[in-house]
């Protein structure tokens, strides 16, 4: 590299080219070229507002931050590995349009606050299109959800059939999970949204400067009160990588559900083409890619995660070069999350068709009414667990038969027990079994009909 770095008077010698490839973030920060600009456009004003620098250079960087704005976006300015990273890609090109006051820009600053302040920034703003994405998937849930509150599915415990329950019930369930997701993330956001600029180095500034006047400008609600936890401080990064794995562990769940509902064992999905894949010698075979790969990608957020955990773990205060390792993981969470949200959204919305027929079947042919005998028997005064145990013995008898329930005769449920009545056949109608589980968060079709109700208001808070 022929360049001496912009830190370099003091060095003999420029930096080995594999050290700075080595040491250079360029490649991947530039992510934060927006937030960067925008950040400095801020603490440009914030100088001028303070008499640090004149209003005429004050306004000579932001517009000068705003031509570099442009180029950007029209690709005139595409910085590479020797402008080291974003921040100082952006002040070298400044200065090449402004002249020497762009040197003037850095005053009162350092990279460390200003790289918080890019990255909180950016994670705000991607913070609010998830949870507008975590929207749209809670309202094709919900949309689905209405059509489908007297479709019955078989509910599982253990991966064993175990009570049937309403399809509406079923899919409300990832409703509620995307809704702490949405909650939670709101929550993150009141940590990220704090502003580190103005913490210097770590120690502060020489210079009169106004954090609180910069932290308006940028919106955030709040300035760091100590700069060396500022400057040095990731828990926002980590909360948010955590907000973002319990995300993906729902969409993973999810996932995992349809594919083994579209497998041939249940076949209570089909895929549709338009969401779904060939085998390149297999013809007849449709695969579930799109929830397989939402499955998988949940391991790299997770990875993210802990790797953002260890590289904290040791670092005395306040800022090392450690942190620089903390983008790839937020960027490529922020990019998988995204992705992932918008594949199962569409998947939900087009790519699946339940198959009606096939889980009205699926209902009637095991032993997932038994409790409902159990509690049949309950009603009339029968204590529980006897009951309990009489029914145990009924399922076993009638699986040696090869009898469903609703296939014993009248005389068959009396010798069981005397206060077995016609009325039983109605009771263990899987319809009946759903409906009859009315208590409050439950299965019973006037409860879900009422979460509906409630989602759909929930739905209204953006
Ligand atoms: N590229 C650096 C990072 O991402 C910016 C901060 C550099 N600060 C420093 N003291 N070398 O963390």
């Amino acid at each position: 590299m022929t360049e001496k770095q912009t830190w370099s008077q003091r060095f003999e010698s420029a930096l080995h080219p594999a050290i700075a490839r080595f040491n250079a973030s360029i490649s991947f920060d530039i992510e934060l070229i927006e937030y960067d600009i925008t950040g400095s456009q801020a603490h440009a004003k914030m100088l001028a507002h303070t008499g640090i620098i004149s209003h005429e250079e004050g306004e000579a960087l932001f517009n000068g931050l705003e031509r570099v704005r442009q180029e950007y976006r029209q690709g005139q300015f595409q910085p590479g590995v020797d402008a080291e990273d974003v921040h100082f890609a952006v002040e070298k090109r400044l200065t090449e349009i402004v002249g020497d006051v762009g040197k003037k820009l850095h005053t009162a600053r350092s990279r460390n606050d200003q790289v918080g302040t890019d990255t909180r920034l950016y994670l705000r703003d991607q913070i609010q299109q998830i949870r507008q994405q975590l929207r749209d998937f809670q309202t094709v849930l919900v949309d689905i959800a209405e059509k489908n509150v007297e479709t019955l599915i078989p509910g599982y415990t253990h991966l064993q059939r175990a009570q049937p329950v309403s399809l509406a019930h079923h899919l409300l369930a990832y409703f509620q999970m995307a809704q702490r997701d949405w909650e939670r993330l709101e929550d993150v956001c009141k940590r990220v949204n704090i502003s580190p600029l103005g913490c210097g180095a770590l120690a502060g500034t020489t210079f009169p400067i106004d954090r609180h006047y910069t932290a308006n400008l940028l919106h955030f609600d709040n300035v760091y009160a100590n700069s060396l936890d500022g400057v040095s401080d990731r828990d926002f990064a980590i909360e948010f990588l955590c907000a973002a794995s319990i995300i993906m562990v729902h969409l993973s769940r999810l996932s995992e559900e349809v594919i083994l509902w579209a497998s041939e064992e249940f076949r209570f999905v089909t895929l549709k083409d338009s969401c779904a894949t060939g085998s390149s010698i297999m013809p007849q075979k449709k695969n579930p890619d799109v929830p397989e790969l939402v499955r998988g990608k949940t391991g790299r957020v997770f990875g993210h995660l802990q790797a953002m955990l260890v590289i904290m773990k040791g670092l005395p205060l306040a800022y090392n070069k450690d942190l620089q390792e903390d983008k790839e993981g937020i960027f490529d969470s922020v990019n998988t999350v995204k992705a992932c949200l918008e594949a199962m959204t569409i998947l939900l919305q087009e790519g699946l068709e339940f198959r009606h027929q096939r889980l009205a079947t699926a209902v009637t042919e095991d032993f997932a009414n038994a409790t409902d005998v159990a509690d049949y028997l309950a009603a009339r005064g029968v204590p529980f667990r006897e009951a309990y145990n009489i029914v145990g013995k009924v399922v076993k008898t009638s699986i040696a038969a090869g009898k469903l329930l609703k296939d014993l005769q009248l005389e068959e449920w009396q010798q069981i027990h005397p206060a077995f009545a016609a009325d039983i056949y109605e009771a263990i109608t899987p319809r009946q079994v759903v409906a009859a589980r009315n208590s409050y968060g439950g299965t019973g079709f006037v409860q879900v009909r009422q979460a509906l109700l409630n989602a759909r208001t929930q739905l209204i808070v953006k």
